[in-house]
């Protein structure tokens, strides 16, 4: 973070400064934070700042004293901390809005630094991630850790900026409408990518019209000098071109679309290859994800980059470059005995299910054999049922040779891939990740691959990572 006073960070959020100053040099609101603003005391670093928040087991209030022990210079709470040596507390309302006015302001004093916000329900992370890998290339870019794309993430990602920063690529995440409205307000972005409107959180939601509302709230918060990156392929998203004051750049894999693939072919690991065209020119890039559904996502990271100056070669170079940053997406391993492992168990929807099984139908066309490992899909609300359903389906219809449905709605999976005429493959319920490694155990044979996949609660990385300790790696 870019260095500030405990008096004015105390006028920036509200707040009232209580406390000792870290030492006997002068009044506590004199105290400089240079940062990092951290929420775990065990990063805590000298100058941080520590923000106290409530948890759900344990309050971070609580940890304080071990915050400032490792050099925090100040410590931001919710009440005055009275047992507290050495470091000026700056008391505020609420913490979490507290830590996005502080935000607000640091944004506001780095004038030279772009945000790039990319929302939609499947792919913001991986986008994300893609983005920085080709931005970072132009200058000192900022993008959040893995998926910290909420009213905490977000502002916790922005305050790691500093002088230096010329791009933050924020990931914006909505679980109802206002949501990103709120975010954008934290940090204003200049260009906006909208990836996809899904049924990721349909419960929350309500419906598909909810998701698009809550979504093009991004394009809605551009500037007019600004650009709206909204998929093609996607008539909910190409619709919020209507929205936004924004110059539109489309992607996707139609002709008419402003930064396009064609030529898209996957090789034996499901990663995809094309040509990538667009107004300033053409080139060839070779994606090393796994899965096709990455292609747009790389499409939408150009179109970005573009707009932020680079050339057309430069961000081929970087995308066939690019690796897996963040962890439990479509994660490919393979064991000794030939067997691979796809751990794509961070997150599950119904689309981003539907690709997933789309990727091992790809990786079982040469010939292996497919087990689909299929978890629990959380917040679908009343879809829930009939997502499950659809799931199990899609797996009978890419003909798996086995299909593991894991938990409580494995009875779902397995009604749908049994509506699957002329299915052959053997449906299997268990009650869990061991259990699911139990059921592969004699099923499995040198070259078959695994896909498992469901959302990040139902905790079924554990079933790729017992596969994978099954076989001395
Ligand atoms: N464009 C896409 N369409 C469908 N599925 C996708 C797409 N991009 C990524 N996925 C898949 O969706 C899952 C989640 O990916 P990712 O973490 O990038 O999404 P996210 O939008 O950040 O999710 P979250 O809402 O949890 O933050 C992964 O299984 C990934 O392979
Ligand atoms: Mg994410």
């Amino acid at each position: 973070m870019i260095a500030l006073s405990v008096a004015e960070i105390a006028a920036i959020t509200d707040g009232t400064i209580t406390g000792e100053p870290a030492s006997a040099a002068g009044p506590a609101g004199s105290v400089i934070v240079s940062g990092p603003v951290v929420i775990d005391s065990r990063q805590a670093a000298p100058g941080a700042l520590f923000a106290a928040l409530p948890g759900e087991r344990v309050d971070g209030h609580d940890y304080a004293a071990a915050a400032v022990a490792a050099g925090a210079a100040a410590v931001l709470a919710s009440r005055p901390l009275p047992g507290l040596p050495r470091a000026p507390v700056i008391v505020v309302a609420d913490v979490t809005a507290a830590l996005s006015s502080l935000a607000r302001a640091v944004l506001g004093r780095l004038p030279s630094a772009t945000v790039v916000g990319i929302t939609g329900s499947s792919g913001k992370t991986s986008t994300k991630d893609l983005t920085a890998a080709v931005v970072e290339r132009l200058g000192a870019t900022v993008a959040p850790v893995g998926s910290f794309n909420n009213e905490l993430g977000l502002p916790l990602t922005v305050l790691r900026a500093d002088a230096a920063t010329r791009y933050l690529v924020l990931e914006m995440s909505a679980r109802g409408v206002g949501h990103i409205a709120h975010l954008c307000a934290i940090a204003p972005p200049r260009i906006g990518a909208v990836l996809n409107v899904g049924r990721a959180h349909a419960g929350k939601f309500g419906s598909i019209d909810a998701v698009a509302k809550a979504k093009g709230e991004l394009v809605e918060a551009l500037p007019a000098d600004g650009m709206a990156v909204l998929n093609a392929d996607d008539p909910n998203v190409a619709a919020m071109a209507q929205r936004t004051a924004a110059r539109v750049v489309t992607f996707g894999l139609g002709a008419d679309a402003d930064v396009r693939a064609t030529d898209i072919s996957l090789d034996e690991l499901g990663r995809g290859s094309f040509r990538m065209t667009m107004q300033a020119g053409s080139a060839q890039v070779r994606l090393r994800l796994h899965g096709g559904h990455h292609v747009a996502n790389a499409l939408a990271a150009a179109a970005i980059a573009a707009e932020l100056g680079m050339d057309v070669p430069a961000i081929a170079d970087a995308l066939s470059t690019a690796t897996a940053r963040s962890k439990k997406r479509m994660e490919l391993h393979e064991r000794p005995d030939g067997v691979l492992v796809v751990n794509d168990a961070y997150n599950a929807n119904p689309d981003s299910t539907r690709a997933a099984i789309e990727a091992l139908a790809h990786l079982m066309s040469g010939g292996r054999r497919g087990f689909a490992v299929l978890g629990h899909m959380a917040e679908l609300g009343d879809i829930a049922d009939e997502s499950h359903q659809e799931a199990g389906l899609l797996a009978a219809r890419a003909r798996v040779t086995g299909l593991v449905a894991v938990g409580e709605q494995a009875a779902s999976v397995l009604t749908g891939a049994r509506a699957q005429p002329g299915w052959a493959g053997e449906a299997i319920a268990v009650p869990n990740a061991l259990a699911a490694v139990d059921a592969l155990r004699n099923r499995l044979r040198p070259g078959d691959v695994v896909l498992v996949k469901a959302s990040n609660s139902a905790g079924l990385w554990e079933v790729a990572d017992g596969l994978l300790a099954e076989v001395d790696q």
